[in-house]
């Protein structure tokens, strides 16, 4: 009895808003009467047609966006994409340097060889691997870090394993610390080193090193290749840290922030010094610089390649999303345009200072108490500052 009644007065509702609906909308169009050949026809089709970018970056991820478009992938028959899509998307995927640059890229012939040598390569994303370290994470450490380093940069790796990289127990919580390396050995007059690396790996076992050339440009290939890494040899990692290995970590306070997280704010982590409306830069003098030619358009929120922290959970989703984002020259940028693929954006702390702190504080131990990241410092100024926050007595109010 209850429940018919209920639903009769369900119904009857329903029929009052109608009713209502219904008086709002003849009210409408009787006051529309005598503006009827007001109807606006579009004078255009509201898609467009699909136009190849002049820009290549542009262009390779029109490319990879379609090729990835679940309806057009569904259906066999490719008929349907424009000959200009065809005809550059069969290229894609290979190790072979890309010859078809030299004339798809407008001012291919005046651009800096950096640019040239990225362009031949950038569809290019598996380098064998040259040093690996299986087990590293056979026990799943709670924090990964992750270490940019170059082969001549010994004193460097020394000095974070013997400060803030020293892995084991801190805090009553797992570090695992490696250095992720190219190779330089026979490029770029570098010396042959890879004897002296050879045994530095063996006696330390936390260097990862792939066979591809160890160049600014190809920093976005060894994120790439680490994401990967991390998904075969550490997916069971809670949290990564990402840097430089000329900045100072604070190990202890890092440990400290990543304690008090959880849920989403812990699996969708992504901080460290976000640089937001960034654009490319056009003036030829700049490390950054970017030609037109290669890229338009703003870049993504992206967190500056000094260092940044997030989880596990979300290394897994990146390695995913970078799959469908065609490499970018800048490799903090690149990270910035998968976390967009993933719809999400890194946030800024203010514990980052890639941009160093005021000079006037840099020799006082407590102004690095509160702090995640400085950057930069040298090895000594490393082992330094580690001894400063190890100490127990530092007493900083
Ligand atoms: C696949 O292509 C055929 C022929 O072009 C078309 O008839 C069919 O509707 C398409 N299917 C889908 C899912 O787009
Ligand atoms: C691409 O176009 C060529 C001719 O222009 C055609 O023979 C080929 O089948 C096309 N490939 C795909 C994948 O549609
Ligand atoms: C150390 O960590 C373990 C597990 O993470 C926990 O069970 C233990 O209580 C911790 N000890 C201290 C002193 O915090
Ligand atoms: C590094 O690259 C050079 C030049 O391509 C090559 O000769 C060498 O075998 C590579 N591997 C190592 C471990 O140096
Ligand atoms: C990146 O590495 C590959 C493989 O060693 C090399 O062929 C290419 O020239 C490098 N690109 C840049 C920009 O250095
Ligand atoms: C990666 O992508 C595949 C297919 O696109 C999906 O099934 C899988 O769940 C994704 N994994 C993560 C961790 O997002």
């Amino acid at each position: 009895m209850a429940l018919l009644r209920r639903r009769l007065k369900v119904l009857v509702t329903v029929m009052m808003v109608n009713l209502f609906i219904f008086i709002l909308v003849s009210r409408h169009s009787g006051q529309d009467k005598n503006s009827q050949h007001k109807i606006r026809i579009p004078g255009k089709p509201f898609w467009s047609k699909l136009v190849p970018n002049k820009a290549y970056w542009n262009l390779r991820q029109q490319v990879l966006d379609l090729t990835n478009n679940p309806i057009l992938s569904a259906n066999d028959s490719a008929d349907d994409l424009p000959d200009w899509l065809n005809s550059t998307a069969l290229a894609s995927n290979t190790c072979d340097p890309d010859h078809k640059v030299t004339t798809q890229v407008k001012d291919y012939n005046s651009l800096p060889d950096r640019f040239k040598d990225f362009l031949l390569y950038m569809r290019c994303r598996s380098y064998p691997l040259l040093v690996d370290q299986p087990h590293l994470c056979s026990e799943p450490p709670f924090l990964l870090l992750a270490i940019k380093s170059l082969a001549p940069h010994f004193d460097r790796r020394q000095a974070i394993r013997q400060s803030w990289g020293r892995a084991g127990v801190l805090a009553n919580r797992t570090v695992v610390t490696v250095f992720l390396l190219g190779n330089t050995t026979g490029v770029d007059n570098h010396p042959d080193l890879s004897e002296m690396l050879r045994y530095e790996s063996a006696r330390h076992r936390d260097i990862i090193q792939w066979d591809y050339r160890d160049s600014f440009f190809n920093l976005t290939v060894k994120e790439v290749l680490f994401l990967e890494w991390v998904q075969t040899r550490c997916s069971e990692v809670q949290y990564i840290f990402k840097g430089d290995d000329d900045v100072f970590v604070n190990t202890f306070h890092i440990l400290n922030f990543l304690g008090g997280l959880s849920g989403s704010k812990a699996r969708d982590l992504f901080v460290g010094d976000v640089i937001t409306n960034a654009g490319p830069h056009r003036d030829k003098k700049v490390k950054y610089f970017i030609p037109e030619s290669m890229y338009v358009g703003m870049y993504p929120p992206y967190a500056g390649g000094g260092g940044y922290l997030y989880s596990g959970d979300l290394a897994a989703r990146l390695h995913n999303a970078s799959q469908s984002v065609a490499l970018y020259p800048i490799d903090d940028v690149y990270t910035g345009m998968c976390l967009r693929k993933l719809g999400l954006a890194p946030e800024k702390h203010k514990g980052f200072r890639t941009f160093d702190i005021e000079e006037k504080y840099r020799s006082n131990p407590c102004a690095y108490k509160m702090l995640m990241l400085v950057h930069p410092r040298t090895p000594q100024e490393m082992i330094q500052i580690w001894h400063w926050l190890s100490n127990p007595d530092l007493n900083c109010q």
